[in-house]
């Protein structure tokens, strides 16, 4: 792989693990952050300081943005403006769609070109074995720089549209934090009758492991909207539902997830979904 320059502006945690795999890999690396110091161990390690935003993104190319959101690109870019013609913007930042769709409109009135991304691994595992990121915008503009992007996780290049990469990530988040809430809302329920989260884990272990099995069957259900109720229909897991909500009512801790997961069964037999599968969820989750 050739080796290019790459300037990396925002040097968080996650910031600062993608200057390290970049610098690892033979990349010339050139950093900027607001708060100058956060740049001294990577620059200790190899890493180039640049004086000011003007000279950050003088020094190469392609800039790498790690920020806490996308208004952090304007407050920082929009102090070098003039320096943006012909540059790519790699901005691994998170927001919603339209912000990001937004800024690739912006970018381009300074005459450069957005790459949105999405890093799909905590900081620690930036550029191991398993760590990938989504990528949606120009797909010429990606392939030039897709081996330098390898380096910090398998790029996934998902299309053409800004805002893909941006919603790929936050659906693949809507998947864990929930699931981390159900994990909590679980464990205390047990909690509330003295059974440790310890002696909760292997099952919660096995019930994790087992989720993956349904999707293949669920997956064609959904593009095919069609929802046989041959296993398990939204009357009976509706009837769970409730009586999850019951047991957490009775066990007196918060009630919010199970109240919004038999929201979405309620919802589905009042559409005449009730002799279904449970994949009929999604016709009122798409249209509440
Ligand atoms: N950390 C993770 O495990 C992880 C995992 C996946 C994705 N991500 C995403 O990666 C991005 C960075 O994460 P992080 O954990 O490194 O975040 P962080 O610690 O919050 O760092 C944010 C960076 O943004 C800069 N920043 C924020 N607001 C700014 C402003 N108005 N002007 C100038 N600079 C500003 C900060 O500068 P200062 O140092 O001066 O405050 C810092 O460099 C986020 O979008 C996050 O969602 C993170």
């Amino acid at each position: 792989m050739s080796k290019i320059g790459v300037t990396l502006v925002g040097l968080g945690p996650m910031g600062q693990a993608m200057v390290r795999k970049l610098l690892g890999a033979g990349h010339a690396v050139t950093v900027w952050n607001r708060t100058a110091s956060r740049a001294d161990a990577v620059v200790a390690e190899g890493a180039t300081r640049a004086a000011d935003v003007a000279d950050a993104l003088a020094a190469n190319g392609v800039v790498i943005l790690s920020l806490t959101d996308y208004q952090a690109m304007y407050d920082i870019l929009g102090t070098a403006t003039d320096g943006l013609a012909g540059k790519v913007v790699v901005n691994l930042s998170s927001d919603t769609p339209a912000r990001t769709r937004e800024a690739a409109q912006w970018l381009a009135g300074h005459g450069a070109e957005l790459l949105t991304g999405g890093v799909m691994v905590p900081a620690v595992l930036v550029g191991e074995e398993g760590a990938y990121v989504f990528y949606s915008g120009s797909r010429e503009v990606f392939d030039r720089y897709e081996p330098m992007l390898r380096v910090i996780g398998r790029p996934d290049y998902v299309g053409d549209d800004y805002a893909l990469a941006q919603l790929y990530y936050q659906a693949q988040l809507d998947i864990f934090l929930t699931s981390l809430s159900a994990y909590m809302h679980a464990t205390a329920l047990l909690n509330s009758v003295g059974v440790s989260a310890e002696s909760f884990r292997p099952y919660a272990e096995d019930n994790f492991s087992m989720m993956s099995m349904y999707l293949p069957e669920a997956a064609k259900q959904i593009d095919a909207g069609e929802h046989p109720g041959d296993g398990a229909s939204v009357v009976m897991m509706g009837a769970t539902a409730d009586h999850i909500l019951g047991a957490s009512e009775e066990a007196g801790i918060d009630t919010g997830l199970p109240k919004a997961v038999k929201a979405h069964y309620d919802r589905a037999i009042e559409s005449g979904h009730g002799a279904d599968s449970w994949t009929s969820l999604i016709e009122r989750i798409r249209k509440p």
